[in-house]
């Protein structure tokens, strides 16, 4: 018999008419992917394609970047300004100066009543790098509040607070090629096949070559935990009593790095102190991974030559973020697996331009990991600027998850959002909402006016997308990539940095300082001040990035002499690290726990994440026709043992209840999780984050997305669904 398309002609590719590839570097997730678009006769995209000799992706590209193209001319895209004076009005379409002048009016309206603070700014990880370091000029040096912040404290701000607290500094120290080098290596709470396909792509091509044991810790059985050769199902929000007890069974049995330790760290005493707490039996009760399977992985990843982490919201999204993030930091730090190849603990990021926000846009300090807290670094950017020093604060402000607080307490009474949905992507709705009610002026800035968030806006700026502007993203290896411009901002809307500058010349000290407008130029002063920083980008340019596909930092004038690649891992000689002393620090993580956890009234985990399908709050996936085909409305992952108990079906709809709210949604039954826990993708507007109780990490101020009770109960069915179409907006 013959089976497949023997008989069949080829597969032939529709012919879109392509004249003109452009080369870009994928809008959606920090994996970094060099993709093509493909534009027709008329200057139309058309087409999407990975470009070959990239290193990231060699060629690939996941479902996502596969349809990037059609983002452009997408339902919702918004075209002109729109301003209004209620938010219970309907909006007037506006041109580009009065909507800027109000603004404008605004803000300084707002901050001579209330004090320069009482405006804040929320922006995002999708922008450019250079609209990044405009937009920090323009809030840090001009606007002057202190209360601007990202999204990504959503996200990665455990990440960055754990890398500063262990090594001292901000920074991925690893890259996607130590996979080719490792011997054991640990997932925490990363679900890489959906959430970063292409760096799992990676990962399983490394394993083909050279077999080493892969261990998933996640509380679902994910489908990066069915290819684990050990799953640890872990108990949500205890990852630090099970790196505790790791570290204590590798002290007991001496296989710790001691010449590696000695070298390289400080406080190792005072964790071989704390760690002696959680010996595997105690500990065992505790994060729920019995005994033998928790020395068996200590003794898996210590004796392993080289050994590396990687993880992503399961460690962030937690009360505690920051620790776990340490606990893993020090867990590489004792087996002497930081800046080998192959060893390392690496952060896999979210967003394509989170690294670049982290770097360069003075969210949480001044540009090229700059500190608020130090007065050379505020001297050296003021004079850069041209600007008085004492007009920057001496230390950071609020994040966005103590921003929305504090609009709720008075404290601020305006704000700007650019690029980002809380209506969709903060904890607790009902509380968002009626916060942002509760403002005297909203903007938000984005590139679809359908962003459910624009809602209760006063003002409304349509912003392009990504490959409508030229500029770079840095993504989870460090790697700086360039996207080129496609196509002008659709109709009338204009590039975020455009905006930037528009709105800097209405303010005093933005005349003073200079706003160039190409963004290369911009590029040219971020390298100035760069040099001599961790993240040096001096040695490139936009030219010599496309040409490498993409470059590692630091990469300085040197490396740039020297035709040397970019620099793939951090901290590989003795004692680099970037506390003044040179040694990273092993901390102490007693354990504390806080989390709501399931109990009569409200008996299950709630947990939230990612699918392949959609990218954060749908503004760009959900009108894309087949990510949307293949994931076109949420649900919810619950155990079949459990729904036999409460007489639940498969496919009907339920309605899940926590102490914040309440949201219906259509149950998948199937065993990816436990008894004890149901799962919602966090993508879809009005449902999860109904839920969420989203409490904070004490150091990254980052919500505890993923650990909420909730209680699930059955519904009228033909009502359900009948809610579940009319809340569908598209
Ligand atoms: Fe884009 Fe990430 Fe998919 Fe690569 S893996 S194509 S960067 S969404
Ligand atoms: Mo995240 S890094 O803001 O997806």
């Amino acid at each position: 018999m013959l089976f497949g398309r023997y008989k069949k002609n080829p597969i032939k590719m529709a012919d879109k008419g392509v004249v003109d590839w452009t080369y870009s570097t994928c809008g959606y997730c920090s994996t970094g992917c060099s993709i093509e678009i493909g534009t027709n006769a008329v200057g139309k995209p058309v087409a999407s394609r990975g470009v070959g000799g990239a290193d990231v992706n060699r060629g690939k590209l996941c479902l996502k970047g596969i349809f990037e193209y059609e983002v452009f001319e997408a339902i919702g895209r918004a075209s002109t300004p729109l301003i209004r004076d209620h938010i219970h009005e309907p909006y007037s379409v506006s041109s580009w100066d009065p909507a800027l002048d109000k603004m404008a009016s605004e803000i300084k309206r707002i901050q001579a009543t209330y004090g320069r603070d009482s405006f804040a700014v929320v922006s995002t990880g999708q922008i450019l790098t250079e609209e990044f370091y405009t937009l920090g000029k323009l809030v840090r040096g001009a606007i002057g509040t202190n209360n601007y912040d990202g999204n990504t404290t959503l996200c990665m701000a455990s990440a960055v607070s754990g890398y500063k607290r262990s090594f001292g500094s901000d920074g991925p120290p690893g890259c996607y090629e130590d996979f080719e080098h490792t011997d054991c290596l640990i997932a925490w709470g990363s679900n890489l096949p959906e959430q970063h396909p292409i760096i799992y792509w990676r990962m399983k091509d490394a394993m083909e070559k050279r077999r080493f044991p892969l261990i998933v810790v996640d509380p679902r059985v994910t489908i990066f935990a069915q290819n684990a050769d050990i799953h640890l199902p872990i108990t949500p929000g205890t990852d630090v009593v099970l790196q505790n007890a790791l570290i204590h069974v590798i002290l007991k049995e001496g296989l710790e790095d001691l010449d590696y330790i000695n070298a390289n760290t400080t406080g190792f005493d005072e964790l071989a102190k704390e760690v002696e707490n959680y010996d595997p039996t105690s500990a065992a009760k505790l994060c729920g991974i019995d005994e033998d399977t928790i020395r068996t992985v200590a003794r898996l990843y210590a004796k392993a030559n080289r050994a590396m982490s990687i993880w992503t919201m399961g460690i962030n999204q937690s009360t505690h973020g920051s620790d776990g993030v340490v606990g893993i930091n020090n867990l590489n730090l004792v087996t002497g697996n930081i800046g080998k190849p192959g060893g390392t603990s690496l952060s896999i990021t979210g967003q394509c331009n989170a690294m670049g926000t982290r770097e360069w846009s003075s969210c949480s300090g001044l540009p090229g990991y700059r500190a608020l807290e130090k007065a050379e670094d505020r001297e050296e950017i003021a004079k850069f600027w041209g600007i008085d020093p004492e007009f920057f604060p001496k230390k950071r402000g609020l994040t966005e998850t103590d921003i929305f607080p504090a609009i709720e307490t008075g404290e601020i009474k305006g704000l700007w959002l650019v690029a980002t949905n809380p209506m969709t992507s903060m904890a607790n709705t009902a509380r968002i909402r009626k916060t942002l009610e509760k403002l005297e002026f909203l903007v938000v800035q984005d590139a679809y006016t359908d962003v459910e968030t624009s809602q209760y806006a006063h003002v409304f700026l349509p912003a392009g997308i990504w490959a409508e502007k030229e500029g770079v993203f840095t993504n989870t290896e460090r790697r700086v990539n360039i996207t080129r411009q496609v196509t002008p901002p659709f109709e009338d809307s204009k590039s975020d940095m455009q905006i930037f500058n528009e709105l800097a010349k209405r303010f005093d000290n933005g005349q003073k300082i200079h706003f160039p407008e190409r963004p290369v130029d911009v590029f040219e002063e971020m390298k100035t001040l760069s040099k001599g920083r961790l993240c040096d980008i001096s040695g490139m340019s936009h030219d010599l990035i496309e040409q490498e596909r993409g470059i590692q930092w630091p990469y300085t004038e040197e490396h740039a002499a020297q035709g040397a690649k970019g620099t793939q891992r951090l901290y590989t000689q003795p004692a680099t690290f970037c506390y003044a002393n040179g040694r990273a620090k092993l901390i102490p993580l007693p354990f504390i726990n806080n989390n709501e956890v399931p109990d009569e009234q409200y008996p299950f985990w709630l947990n939230s994440g990612r699918l392949v399908e959609h990218w954060h709050t749908r503004t760009k996936t959900g009108k894309i026709g087949n990510n949307n085909k293949f994931s076109p409305i949420p649900f919810m992952e619950m155990s079949p043992d459990a729904g036999h108990e409460l007489g639940i079906k498969h496919q009907s709809y339920v309605r899940v209840t926590s102490r914040r709210g309440d949201a219906v949604v259509m149950v998948m039954l199937t065993h990816r999780v436990p008894k004890n826990m149901v799962f919602i993708p966090f993508h879809f507007y009005d449902c999860v984050n109904r839920l969420t109780l989203g409490l904070l990490d004490p150091h990254s101020r980052q919500p505890a997305f993923k650990q909420s009770a909730v209680a699930i109960e059955q519904v009228d069915q033909d009502y359900a669904a009948r809610l579940s179409k009319e809340s569908r907006t598209y």
